[in-house]
């Protein structure tokens, strides 16, 4: 079973974006199948590394457009990018002391893939708008 699949309904409209988030949902899809197949720490050490600088690469180009935009709510979006950061390093931490117990597994479903779902409908749908509104303004 997919866990989390990017589509229309996660849609920004922005081009980076878009393709960025894709490719969060794919790591973290990755993630959850190594945990459930039990595919060994190898494997998880690889995908959590993978999802860790990421996120961290993701967060780093969308502030920075948010900034080229002068985004008014700049420093509330970092806000929530630093937190989901260190979520992220945390979960990693643990998942690698103790391994892809049920309880951990839940905790990356909640903490980091119903996070990403609705930062995106709610965070960046409305950093997507203000862009638009500037581009046509502009
Ligand atoms: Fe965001």
């Amino acid at each position: 079973m997919v866990a989390y699949r990017w589509d229309s309904t996660l849609e920004t409209g922005h081009e980076v974006i878009d393709t960025q988030h894709k490719q969060l949902f794919d790591a973290i899809n990755d993630l959850l199948d190594t945990c459930r197949m039990g595919k060994g720490s190898e494997e998880l050490t690889k995908n959590l590394d993978f999802l860790n600088a990421y996120t961290i690469k993701h967060f780093f180009d969308e502030e920075k457009i948010q900034q080229k935009y002068k985004y008014p709510d700049y420093p509330n979006h970092k806000q929530y990018h630093d937190a989901f950061k260190s979520t992220v390093r945390d979960l990693t931490h643990r998942l690698i002391w103790s391994g892809p117990t049920e309880e951990l597994i839940k905790e990356v479903r909640s903490s980091i893939g119903d996070w990403l779902v609705s930062h995106i409908k709610i965070q960046d749908f409305k950093l997507a708008k203000y862009i638009k509104a500037q581009d046509a303004a502009s």
